[in-house]
């Protein structure tokens, strides 16, 4: 059985911190209540002339280097993301560019917040059909340039970053082992961008009203993003014959402290199984998951056979988990 293996990971933050005490100084916030309510400490934001593609393209030549694979040598590149370049064509052909990677197909997902591991999922499902052997799946967004910063119900919450990983085909029993995906499109203008698609194009009056921004009601995002993140993480242990206790690492889309708290006690996860680092980036949305898991891996924190199970809800809504042996 031919499967899908992650042979190398790389991430690119921006160089500029925002600390929550920086954003006291234009919003009506404070350090206390974005860490209480939220565990974040500081995020990374793009400076002028920084853009989606940049992240992106670092990442993944990181990703690259470690891997040992040439750009000349990948069939694939996938990009999870919400905040492209450009409304098209994809980030992932500006990266194909970047990189020299002159035999890949490249494309996009749009699945905001669970984009890297839509990603991965069809990353992961070409190699298994045959039809590649080397994938560069990424997750990159710049979401500092669709917030309203003076909205202090969405600015503090979100980052800029990328992450990235290369998947090659293997026989043996390391690889992706499963990937499940879920959608509601039923309430999607509970977190969502309303302009400028084909529904609200551009105009003076659309952008008057703020349409160009990210929207939210953070706390009805909350219970959904809570109860479907559990359920899609015990639909993969089920799928694998697996229990919580055979997890060795739970990789969730960091977007909120208490959102993993609460999902990883409903799962029955333990604190220590557990990997946190929303308090230095915040949520960086399609980015979080491969930012974490290039973080563990140069930390050296990985040993073959481990299982990771690796879990995303956002916008759509769109939920989805992975479940990983290393
Ligand atoms: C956004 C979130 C942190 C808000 O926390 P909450 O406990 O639900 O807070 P509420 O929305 O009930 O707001 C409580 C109060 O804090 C205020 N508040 C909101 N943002 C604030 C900020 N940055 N600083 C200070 N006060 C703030 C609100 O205005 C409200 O004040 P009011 O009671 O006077 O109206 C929380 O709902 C959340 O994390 N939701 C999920 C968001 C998310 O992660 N989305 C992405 C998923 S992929």
């Amino acid at each position: 059985m031919i499967r899908a293996r992650i042979t190398g990971t790389g991430s690119y933050v921006p160089d500029k911190v925002a600390t929550n005490f920086d954003l006291e100084k234009f919003i009506d916030t404070s350090d206390e209540w974005i860490r209480t309510r939220t565990g974040i400490v500081e995020r990374h934001l793009v400076v002028e002339g920084e853009n989606t593609s940049d992240l992106a393209t670092r990442a993944a030549q990181r990703a690259l280097e470690m891997a040992g694979v040439a750009p000349t040598e990948i069939d694939l590149i996938i990009v999870g993301t919400i905040t492209g370049d450009y409304p098209w064509p994809a980030t992932a052909c500006i990266v194909q560019s970047n990189l020299g990677a002159v035999n890949a197909g490249a494309y996009d997902v749009s699945a905001a917040c669970s984009g890297f591991l839509y990603a991965l999922a069809a990353g992961a499902d070409r190699i298994a059909a045959g039809n590649a052997r080397k994938v560069l799946v990424i997750g990159a967004e710049v979401l500092s340039r669709i917030l309203d910063w003076s909205d202090r119900n969405t600015c503090v919450l979100f980052g800029d970053g990328a992450g990235a990983v290369v998947l090659e085909a293997c026989e043996g029993d390391q690889g992706i082992l499963s990937s499940h995906l879920y959608a509601d499109g039923s309430q999607l203008e509970l977190l969502y961008q309303p302009g400028f698609g084909t529904r609200i194009t551009p105009s003076a009056e659309a952008i008057a009203r703020g349409d160009h921004y990210l929207k939210m009601q953070g706390n009805e995002v909350f219970k959904v993003a809570v109860r479907s993140m559990a359920e899609v993480a015990k639909i993969a242990l089920d799928a694998n014959g697996m229990t919580t206790e055979d997890v060795n690492l739970f990789i969730p889309h960091q977007a909120n402290i208490r959102i993993l708290d609460a999902t990883a006690k409903r799962i029955g996860l333990r604190d220590d199984q557990v990997y946190v680092n929303v308090d230095r980036f915040g949520n960086t949305s399609g980015a979080t998951i491969p930012i974490a898991l290039d973080e563990v891996n140069r930390a050296g924190r990985l040993k073959r056979g481990d299982i990771l199970l690796l879990d995303a809800f956002g916008g759509g809504f769109t939920w989805a988990s992975a479940l990983v042996r290393w």
